[in-house]
């Protein structure tokens, strides 16, 4: 179920941050970050996406989560739109209504690999359109933009020059082909002015207790920020900022071997899901999800006579007749679907993709989708 690397944070990294302590990282920080960790972001940004941002154009946040939630609290006037492409991550649309926004949500179809296209974003700018959020590589579904297809977006959002972007890049070094993540903006430098960059350490690094995000943007952008966390955080916690630092400088090959155990249970794990009547899993790109399609499953009924009406009551059974604890697409802007974690051991996964096939074996009637 959880949204977290299984893996601890590398001996090194929580080293770096006792040295940090030990050399009086114990106070206050400026409110944008300390410079030596803006400064790593941005040879981050360079190094990663051939991005060139300058330390006064970062900032850094409280995970990521603060980042998206304070560019969405500093820019939001009542019913302003933002568009969130579905499946989203659950947070997204709660976001955008705790700052008075209006969430407009754009189902994605797997038929286009979950992925929003560019006739769907020309349809839904108005007036009112503030911010359109792309996660890539995506909470829940794994999917990956390529280049050609933020460019045909970009196409779409040059005609639209009030509409800005928050780009949500945690799961970056997440992806299973060993290709370099595209940036949006690598692709289509002309949205640099209106786009917001966002990251952090918490999934790369399996940093996900220390809460260090950013946000890189416009200068202005970044002022409002700086203004808004400097009234609330303060600032983040110095270890937490030292820590990430060494992580985003220090050496990176750990990375590596952390995807090949995700790729290694994501093969797995999809083609036993695979092999279950009733249940379609896609291969995700990236992150540590596996977003499966349970249609064969609607209409369906359990051992107790009850009908299993959508993914929730899916999600409900696997939880009581298998004990495996899964999210229902739902949740997620689109069904009927639900999203198993693979940031657990292969021995848990399979014996849980036991017990559901289990589960599923015990059902009755036929599907009605
Ligand atoms: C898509 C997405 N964005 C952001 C976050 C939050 O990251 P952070 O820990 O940096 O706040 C998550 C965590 O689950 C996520 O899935």
């Amino acid at each position: 179920m959880v949204g977290e690397p299984d893996f601890d944070t590398p001996p090194a990294i929580r080293a770096a941050a006792e040295r940090a302590i030990e050399a009086g990282a114990t106070r206050y920080t400026v409110s944008a970050g300390t410079l030596e960790l803006r400064e790593a972001i941005a040879a981050k940004l360079l190094r990663d996406s051939a991005l060139v941002y300058t330390t006064s154009e970062i900032i850094v946040t409280a995970g990521a989560k603060s980042a998206i939630f304070s560019a969405l609290g500093a820019t939001l006037e009542p019913g302003d739109e933002v568009l969130i492409p579905a499946p989203y991550w659950v947070s997204y649309p709660d976001m955008v209504l705790a700052n008075d926004g209006t969430p407009v949500v754009l189902p994605c179809a797997e038929a286009q690999g979950f992925k929003l296209l560019p006739a769907q974003l020309e349809a839904a700018i108005t007036a009112r359109t503030r911010w359109l959020i792309i996660n890539s590589p995506s909470n829940p579904t794994g999917a990956i933009y390529t280049g050609a297809e933020y460019r045909a977006l970009a196409e779409v959002l040059e005609r639209h020059p009030d509409v800005m972007v928050m780009t949500d890049d945690i799961y970056e070094h997440i992806r299973f082909d060993g290709a370099r993540t595209e940036h949006l903006l690598a692709v289509a430098p002309s949205l640099r002015e209106r786009t917001l960059a966002i990251n952090g350490v918490s999934k790369t690094y399996a940093m996900t207790g220390w809460r260090i995000g950013w946000a890189a943007g416009p200068r202005d952008l970044i002022v409002a920020l700086e203004t808004l966390l400097s009234q609330s955080v303060g600032n983040c916690s110095a270890p937490g900022q030292a820590a990430a630092a060494f992580a985003l400088n220090g050496d990176q090959s750990f990375v590596a071997e952390w995807v090949s155990i995700y790729r290694q249970r994501r093969d797995r794990t999809a083609q036993r899901l695979n092999a279950i009547p009733g249940l379609r899993c896609r291969m995700p790109d990236g992150a540590f999800y596996l977003y499966v399609n349970c249609a064969g499953l609607i209409g369906r009924r359990t051992p107790d006579g009850a009908t299993l009406a959508n993914d929730a009551d899916v999600v409900m059974y696997l939880l009581d007749a298998a004990g495996v604890a899964v999210v229902a697409g739902s949740a997620y802007g689109l069904s009927p679907f639900f999203r198993l974690s693979i940031a657990t051991s292969i021995e848990n996964l399979m014996g849980g993709c036991d017990r559901i096939a289990g589960a599923v074996a015990r059902l009755s009637g036929s599907s009605v989708i």
